[in-house]
């Protein structure tokens, strides 16, 4: 072995290594030369290995060509690998890059269910004249729901509530909110302004104006010297409220065990203003809730004093009343939960 022989490998060596880098397209290939050209077992030290057939007075000068190509093959590789590097971060930057000025994707509102909607108005109204909301069970007794209400057992007038019973003796899916009455009445004192909305039950054959599940909206109003005419005021103000300042309202006499007098409570159809169409079957009225005083009985059963404390009751069904407000004219829509009857309320 010649020293100009191994001085000329090493230049070739270095000077293909030096075309590889170049050459080379990405951080990965450059590590790979790097390997092939300087690693343990690279083509480097297989060319140095040589140098033991030299005669010693030659191998240094080998030695310091070999770290002059080492040197020059380290700075190529330093080189070649920064200009890789930072193009491609500014590639990955670039694939990367976000728009932060694109407008967002909207976000679906819901919106409350037309039903619990109007419970909300109606509460918004009575609120204003000093009502104050309770709520109370759907699973009643027969106790609070009838009895107590002056409905004694097989009394005739339980016929105008078809009943959902329980599998536990004396309990029963409430037929409308007014057992709410008693236990107001059971858990505060005079004077009481209650307003009690509450899911009711009653097995129904269903069509588009009867369910077996439904709405209701209780009123209750204890004090002393409370009276009919006060009754009228409140609601006369609540048909305004919730149909129309110039809106006329009636009281035709009626039927209920828990109060008395009873009265059902008309507004001016709010279709026709009165002149009489089908929706108000040409009555020019439609009749929004039934009232009346509270029943003394009633009063006795609610731990109160008759001769002392009056009272009056009214209970609305929460459907009939968004039915006018919003012209619906099945009632069964508000359980389906179809959105293209739903998202009409938004
Ligand atoms: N509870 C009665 C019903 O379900 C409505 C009502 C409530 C009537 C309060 C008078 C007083 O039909």
């Amino acid at each position: 072995m010649e020293l100009t022989d191994l001085t000329r490998d090493l230049e070739a060596l270095r000077d293909d290594a030096l075309a590889a880098i170049a050459a080379a397209q990405d951080v990965p290939a450059l590590e790979a030369i790097e390997l092939d050209v300087l690693g343990r077992k690279g083509r480097l030290t297989t060319v140095l290995r040589g140098i033991g057939a030299l005669p010693a007075d030659d191998r240094p000068r080998v030695g310091a060509v070999a770290n002059v190509v080492r040197g020059a093959v380290e700075a190529a590789l330093a080189e070649r690998g920064g200009m890789l590097r930072g193009s491609a971060l500014e590639a990955r930057l670039a694939a990367e890059a976000i728009d932060v000025t694109t407008p967002g994707r909207p976000i679906r509102r819901g919106a409350l269910h037309p039903i619990i909607e109007t419970i909300r108005e109606i509460g918004a109204i009575f609120e204003q004249f000093g009502f104050v909301i309770y709520e109370g069970p759907e699973v009643e007794d027969d106790l609070t729901n009838f009895q107590m209400l002056n409905i004694p057992p097989d009394h005739p007038s339980r016929d105008l509530w078809d009943t959902l019973y329980v599998d536990i003796d004396g309990r029963l899916l409430r037929t409308h909110t007014s057992p709410g009455q008693i236990r107001v009445m059971h858990a505060e004192k005079p004077p009481i302004r209650a307003l009690l909305p509450g899911r009711c039950y009653r097995y129904e054959a269903i069509d588009a104006s009867h369910a077996s599940e439904f709405f209701q909206v209780e009123g209750l109003m204890v004090d002393e010297g409370t009276t009919m005419g006060d009754l009228k005021g409140l609601l006369d103000q609540f048909a305004k409220a919730m149909y129309g300042a110039d809106k006329r309202t009636r009281f035709r006499p009626g039927y209920y065990p828990f109060t008395e007098p009873s009265v059902a409570f008309d507004v001016e159809c709010v279709v026709c203003g009165g002149s009489g169409c089908p929706a108000c079957s040409k009555t020019g009225w439609m009749t929004i809730l039934g009232a009346g005083m509270v029943h003394p009985v009633v009063l006795q059963y609610g731990g109160l004093d008759p001769e002392r404390y009056q009272g009056f009751a009214f209970g609305m069904g929460v459907e009939r009343i968004a039915n006018l407000r919003h012209s619906v004219g099945d009632l069964r829509l508000y359980m389906e939960n179809d959105l293209r009857f739903l998202e009409q309320f938004r």
